[in-house]
């Protein structure tokens, strides 16, 4: 890996073997984009990419010059990179390339998650100054590219270095400007229950974007796009990936201009942002981490959970192997008592769970979701004995203990609200809207951030807790906060997330220990900004394991399998009333970070056996459940729809795991394959159904001593037509795999 700078050719390569970037600086000094894609030979100038008599930077107005930091209002018309609002008015910038340096290793972004290096020889990182000298303000690019990922991470800092206060109306986090439009664009989109669905639509004349303006990166659409050739498969094909680092208003965004080609941004939301950047501050963007495959999106998906797991995840819990996790949510709800919950974590212990998690309504006076979010003390009419007490005697059988907290959020029925109303967000003028009953504090104020620090460490100190559940309920409404001046508003929601921010960092810094767990009503704010203090995260409320398919799917686009917290529950299913077998529910839960969230006393002593070897299962492939290189192989969202199927796969090729799930079943089907990707072509499988409950077991599928060559290129067959016509809907299946 290398960063080249050739002073002749004006011309920067950030090369490594999967990857080339390309930027040049352009006559008449424009940072100008040339290359993005698979890598290219060192030592060589690309320059003659930009066709020089078209790109004439004469008067031909609106020519579509590919520039890595574009602004408007001087004849280039697409979407900007920057918008500031000068002293006088103004809002036109002339940014020229003024130097540039080249660091090891990877600076970090003040006060937002970012990236990072454990050694400095992992990356390289270019630093290019560009500057307006009229408006005396300068932009900082930075890129990082790492030794072996194909993967540039980038980010800006604007800096004012006039004597006059400046406006930043808009400032992304990166701008690719693509010679071609002939792209689909890949988004993750959805509601609260049906988060990260993918949807994927050609790129026209215009814009085409997805964005929060809600306070969080949220569950309509994640900060994570696709940019795939029509003819991009999973396992073949261009793809460009663009995340954002970043849990608040997000915009990302592909324009097509008439010449045909494409810009594709992302940074904050500039929809409602504005930032008061004084003289010789400055203003740093979230993190844009990009990424290139030319072999499909599994290629681009790998490349993400790599670097989300081992480069954006931190702490204790990095590396470790996430435990196996009962729930009470869906057991209980609200209506819970000690012995309840012993009962619940004693009949989880025998099955071999290994951690109780203890959801809303243990604090204040909360039976209902209606009183006492910011009174982070014990329920005591609930729990006489305390936390403690329940946490040790949970201890005591075995387990380990976690609990669930929801530190942004304040009822208005709460001692925390009597005392401090100011402290929750809202325009004074006006009545203020909630959400869930609930209303949202001020995270911008340093006060409400230390408060929260200091009650929430209390409670953590108090009691065994190993696990924390991070929750998240409602969105923003009324950004506003008595503590800036009315020309500094636009900043509230951007201050608002650091604050969020902050806490995290101080309570995953104080303790370490702890595995959070993020959530925001499910997967509401599950971005990769959350990975840097979270390792894993609730991706959604609806826990129906045919709908967890598409939404694990699509989660996974981006996200590894060992961020993705998957629960089996009960059935009939509390979102869509499906009843699906106890062993589909696993068969897709396992694809994650396996656990339950149901009521084991109210199970049978069969179903209590089934989950009984569901745990051990997961407990024997766990290490390839949740750091195995995660493969989609059929997708719920094409074809009819009608079944699914991924794998995990060692990153050895020595074992894998691959499901099969026939989610409505065929009347007299064909015989049908499923190829497997990812598996030693030279190796011998041997290769074994798991069987459990509800599934037609042991059904002999052939030799059961298969080539790897063979399950790749002519694939396992996967059922008869006998068994398909009887077995009902719902169906899954499990190959292990194991090379001899
Ligand atoms: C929303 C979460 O997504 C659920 O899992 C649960 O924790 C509830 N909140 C509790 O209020």
């Amino acid at each position: 890996m290398a960063i080249e700078w050739s002073a002749e050719a004006g011309e920067f390569h950030l090369r490594n073997d999967l990857i080339s970037y390309v930027v040049r600086v352009l006559e008449n000094d424009w940072l100008g984009h040339v290359y993005f894609g698979s890598a290219l030979a060192e030592g060589k100038s690309y320059g003659h990419l930009i066709p020089q008599e078209f790109f004439g930077f004469s008067n031909r107005l609106g020519e579509p010059v590919p520039l890595e930091y574009p602004s408007g209002g001087s004849g280039d018309y697409r979407i900007p990179a920057v918008s500031i609002e000068l002293s006088d008015g103004s809002g036109v910038l002339d940014l020229r390339y003024k130097s540039h340096r080249i660091v090891q290793g990877k600076p970090a972004t003040p006060g937002l998650p970012s990236t990072y290096v454990e050694v400095g020889g992992e990356a390289e990182t270019l630093e290019v100054i560009l500057a307006d000298d009229i408006a005396r303000l300068q932009v900082q690019l930075l890129y990082t590219i790492y030794r072996d990922r194909p993967v540039i991470v980038r980010s800006a800092r604007i800096i004012n270095s006039g004597s006059v206060s400046v406006i930043i109306r808009g400032a992304m986090s990166a701008s690719l400007d693509l010679p071609d439009s002939d792209w689909q664009l890949i988004s993750l989109s959805g509601e609260w229950a049906r988060e990260c669905h993918v949807e994927r639509l050609a790129l026209r004349p215009g814009r085409q974007s997805v964005s929060s303006t809600r306070g969080a990166s949220g569950a309509q659409h994640n900060p994570f796009v696709v940019l795939a050739r029509p003819e991009t498969t999973e396992a073949s094909g261009e793809a460009i990936g663009l995340g954002l680092a970043y849990s608040g208003n997000f915009v990302a965004e592909a324009e097509v201009e008439p010449f045909g080609t494409a810009r594709l941004r992302t940074g904050i939301n500039p929809d409602g942002f504005s930032w008061v950047l004084e003289p010789d501050a400055e203003f740093a963007t979230p993190e844009a981490i990009l990424a290139y495959s030319a072999a499909g999106l599994g290629e681009l998906s790998d490349a993400y959970h790599r670097l989300f797991r081992e480069r954006m995840v931190r702490g204790s819990w990095r590396d470790r192997a996430r435990p196996v996790v009962i729930n009470n949510w869906e057991a209980t709800y609200f209506d819970f008592d000690e012995p309840k919950l012993l009962a619940i974590a004693t009949a989880a212990k025998e099955m071999g769970i290994e951690l109780f998690v203890l959801d809303d309504g243990w604090f204040g006076r909360r039976n209902d979701d209606t009183t006492s979010l910011g009174d982070w003390q014990v329920n005591l009419a609930k729990l006489p004995d305390g936390l403690d007490s329940l946490a040790r005697k949970v201890e005591a059988l075995g387990m380990r203990f976690g609990i669930w907290i929801e530190p942004e959020m304040v009822s208005r029925s709460s001692d925390l609200f009597a005392e401090h109303p100011d402290w929750t967000i809202g325009i004074p003028s006006r009545p203020r809207t909630e959400g869930r009953t609930q209303y949202v504090l001020d995270m911008s104020r340093p006060e409400v951030v230390d408060h929260l620090f200091e009650v929430l460490s209390k409670v953590l100190g108090s009691a065994p807790i190993s696990y924390v559940k991070w929750d998240m309920n409602r969105t923003l409404t009324e950004p506003f906060s008595p503590t800036l001046p009315a020309w500094r508003q636009g900043e509230f929601l951007h201050r608002h997330i650091l604050g969020v921010y902050k806490l995290y960092d101080r309570l995953t810094k104080a303790f370490p220990g702890i595995l959070f767990e993020s959530c925001a009503s499910g997967g509401g704010r599950f971005d990769p900004g959350m990975l840097a203090f979270a390792p894993q995260g609730w991706a959604s409320d609806d826990t129906d394991a045919i709908e967890r398919i598409k939404i694990q799917w699509g989660t996974s686009m981006a996200y590894p399998i060992n961020s993705i917290s998957a629960h089996v529950s009960a059935v009939p299913n509390h979102q869509v009333g499906r009843i699906t077998p106890l062993a589909t529910r696993a068969a897709v839960a396992y694809f994650g970070v396996f656990g339950y969230e149901l009521d084991p006393t109210a199970m049978s002593a069969e179903e209590r056996a089934a989950i009984t070897d569901q745990v051990a299962f997961y407990k024997q492939w766990r290490e390839l459940f949740q750091r195995g290189r995660f493969l989609r192989l059929r997708s719920p969202f094409e074809g009819d729809r009608d079944e699914a199927a991924w794998m995990t796969v060692a990153e050895d090729g020595r074992s894998a795991i691959a499901a099969h799930y026939q989610i409505l079943s065929r009347p007299n089907p064909g015989p049908k394959r499923l190829r497997l990707r990812g598996l030693d072509g030279t190796a011998s499988y041997r290769v074994s159904i798991w069987p459990s409950v509800g599934d037609s077991d042991g059904v002999p599928i052939g030799p059961a001593i298969l080539g790897g060559d063979e399950l790749m290129a002519a694939g396992i067959v996967l059922e008869s037509s006998r068994e398909s016509a009887g077995g009902g809907d719902f169906r899954s299946r499990l190959y292990v795999l194991e090379a001899l």
